[in-house]
């Protein structure tokens, strides 16, 4: 099986952490860091060994953020990841970004400016590749409410380029509770909901996947993987119909999954769970999601139609337009 070449939907990706190498090599010099010998490339721009904790790797993401300096830049590297999404075979791509993120410290930069300049990059790269891209926006956990809420009224404003919104970064101690209206105003002006949970190995985090789903409205999980340790939590995706955006090397990565030869993929497929792959931050984790499709395939025993089976749960869930998606799918 040629995996590269095998049709694939892909549903968690981070914008800002999917940055091309060669991109970031070349920037790299602007923000000061001089990137000739290959270890200081890995030292500012990679993790390829487990951190600590997801703490630790949302911390690792804040040199790649200082790159974002122009709204140009901005635009090459959304085209960038579509034309390389669209090399490994990948048809149908959900890009998510935190727009407070994206410009953190680019005070010139607008949420508006940045995410026109994200939206003329991927329309280019569609149009180019025949693929079809959507955008997600992000809500991150740590923002106060007031400027959660500001994030929530600029989803809905855009609502003809963004597909859905979702809540990012560090789940201990950030209770998606208090973002629970955001959410549900959200969903009824028509946005689709995922959210990330479940996604640390944290005394909580099965739970939390419940409160997404309950509270927020989510009809998809990012991660969610922390549903192995409780088989009711695991019924309750079967029969809720929930898909997992499932990211093995990333939990590895983030410490969610400590033993790389572990990852729970496998039996939530077997038992049922709507599982999907996924990169979640492939520049900075040094992958691709061929990368992951390999990891399955040897460590785990998942065959092509295993691949079959979960990119056509992720076209289903997709939040891009039915026609759209079945468009690019087709060619
Ligand atoms: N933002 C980018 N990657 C993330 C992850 N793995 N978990 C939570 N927030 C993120
Ligand atoms: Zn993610």
């Amino acid at each position: 099986m040629n995996i590269k070449k095998l049709p694939k939907v892909e549903l968690h990706r981070h914008l800002e952490l999917s940055v091309r190498h060669s991109t970031i090599k070349a920037l790299a010099p602007q923000i000061g860091i001089n990137v000739d010998d290959p270890k200081d490339f890995a030292k500012y721009f990679l993790i390829t060994e487990p951190m600590k904790d997801l703490g630790s790797v949302l911390n690792k993401f804040l040199d790649t953020q200082k790159l974002f300096k122009t709204v140009d830049i901005i635009e090459q590297i959304s085209y960038e990841i579509c034309e390389d999404a669209h090399n490994e075979g990948i048809k149908v791509l959900e890009l998510r970004y935190a727009p407070t993120f994206l410009v953190l410290g680019h005070d010139h930069i607008s949420f508006e400016q940045a995410h026109l300049a994200i939206v003329r990059g991927i329309k280019k790269a569609e149009k180019q590749f025949n693929m079809a891209v959507g955008l997600l926006c992000i809500i991150q956990r740590i923002s106060p409410l007031n400027i959660a809420e500001s994030v929530t009224d600029f989803a809905i404003e855009h609502k003809d380029t963004f597909i859905g919104l979702d809540l990012a970064d560090n789940e201990e101690g950030f209770d998606s509770k208090p973002f629970s209206s955001f959410f549900l105003r959200a969903k009824k002006a028509g946005l689709g909901i995922t959210v990330h949970a479940g996604e640390s190995d944290v005394p909580n985090a099965p739970r939390y996947i419940l409160e997404a789903i309950e509270h927020l409205g989510a009809t998809r999980i990012g991660h969610g993987v922390q549903c192995f340790r409780d088989e009711n939590v695991i019924q309750y995706l079967i029969d809720h119909q929930i898909p997992l955006e499932l990211c093995p090397t990333s939990n590895w990565l983030t410490g969610a999954i400590k033993d790389k030869n572990n990852h729970p993929f496998k039996s939530l497929m077997d038992k049922g769970v709507l599982t999907t792959i996924n990169s979640d931050d492939p520049g900075i984790f040094n992958i691709d999601l061929t990368h992951e499709y390999e990891l399955l395939m040897s460590k785990y025993g998942l065959t092509e139609k295993d691949f079959k089976y979960c990119n056509d749960i992720a076209l289903k869930c997709s939040f891009i337009s039915e026609e759209k998606k079945k468009a690019a799918w087709s060619v």
